[in-house]
């Protein structure tokens, strides 16, 4: 058997119906080589990409296999898996093609938030539609249509079902917390989203999921679904990164490395390295910018979808004249290393 793209071994939550809910893969696996494809050949996967419910004496099988083959990780998973009293889920994505399935989708997401791809480096195409929307509870997840029965019977047993999203993406730290990142807010960061290392994520930080951080960074404002943070780059106090999910915008939005954003700031286009957006200043593609050159004089007016991507500018909106300018950034913003420090 050829390699493969993926793998996960996951336990998961199904409704009453049996349809999956999601799915925790402990250790998803990048690239698996051919003799994990002869493992799972064992175990019934007979190619493509494919969602497979397994039996506990099933996944006890594949552990010893996968011991005997050397592939020791897996198989310990595999061998943990096997003593579960909760449905468990065989996923093999042959090739990077769109999810098929619930199981598919969380582990293309698995993917991103364990850091084996990056944001827009793995196909979620109609991502939304395999994703129930679920209550997220101190019992796990649970079908809404089962919701008002679990309530009722929880509160005959004297105790509350806390419900504490409800949501097509469950929070990322449910599933993984990757190394080296402070979460203030665990719920303000979904499965699916990227944090590299040194990334803070304070309580008005917001990530959503195929967008992240490269790190360090300190993030106060939100990254919508999409936008890549470059290192070093800090966004302030409820700053705006314009999505591409909703209102026609088709331009995918980052920031480069050693960026500020500044409180309440947005842009609605993509920066390059050392830039600087003032404190509630909002960019859009459209805006009209005056180009100013050493001496603060206009040099010319562009509208910002133009500078798109440059590196080293300032933008700022003059507040004598209410025009948007841009000046060359001389005073790139160095990340305040106290703040930052993660451990
Ligand atoms: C845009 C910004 C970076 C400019 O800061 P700066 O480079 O330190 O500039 P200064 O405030 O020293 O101002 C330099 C000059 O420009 C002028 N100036 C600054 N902003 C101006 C504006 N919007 N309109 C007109 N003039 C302005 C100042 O009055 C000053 O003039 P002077 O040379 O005559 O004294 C800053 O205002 C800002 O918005 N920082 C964001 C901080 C932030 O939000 N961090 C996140 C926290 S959560």
């Amino acid at each position: 058997m050829s390699n493969l793209y993926s793998v996960g071994l996951g336990v998961g939550t199904q409704n009453q119906n049996g349809e999956w809910l999601e799915v925790f893969y402990p250790a998803p696996l990048l690239n698996a080589d051919a003799a994990m494809g002869d493992a799972l050949a064992a175990a019934g996967y007979q190619g493509g990409n494919a969602a497979l419910e397994i039996d506990t004496q099933v996944m006890a099988d594949l552990a010893a296999t996968l011991k005997n083959t050397g592939q020791e990780e897996q198989a310990n998973i595999a061998e943990q898996l096997s003593n579960s009293e909760r449905p468990l889920v065989l996923t093999v994505l042959a090739e990077d093609n769109a999810p098929a399935s619930t199981p598919e989708a969380y582990l293309k997401l698995h993917l991103i938030s364990h850091r084996l791809v990056k944001p827009h480096g793995t196909d979620l195409s109609g991502i939304f539609g395999l994703l129930p929307n679920v209550a997220w509870t101190n019992e796990g997840a649970i079908d809404l249509a089962e919701l008002p029965e679990r309530q009722l019977q929880a509160r005959l047993k004297g105790q509350l079902l806390e419900v504490s999203c409800v949501d097509k993406f469950p929070k990322m730290s449910n599933y993984v917390v990757p190394a080296g990142v402070r979460i203030a807010h665990t719920a303000r960061v979904r499965l699916g989203a990227y944090l590299g290392e040194g990334t803070t994520i304070m309580h008005e930080g917001f990530v959503n999921f195929n967008a992240g951080t490269e790190g360090p960074g300190m993030i106060e404002g939100r990254v919508s679904a999409g936008v890549m943070i470059g290192a070093g780059s800090d966004l302030g106090g409820s700053a705006s990164t314009m999505g591409t999910l909703s209102g026609g915008g088709n331009i995918i939005i980052s920031v480069g490395k050693e960026c500020l954003l500044g409180a309440n700031a947005g842009i609605g286009i993509p920066l390059g390295d050392r830039c600087t957006v003032e404190a509630g200043l909002y960019i859009t593609a459209g805006t009209k910018v005056q180009l100013l050159d050493d001496q603060g004089q206009k040099v010319e007016d562009v509208k910002a979808r133009d500078l798109a991507g440059k590196s080293d500018l300032l933008f700022r909106r003059n507040s004598s004249t209410g025009a948007v300018e841009c000046r060359t950034n001389k005073n790139a913003i160095a990340l305040n290393e106290e703040l930052h420090a993660n451990n």
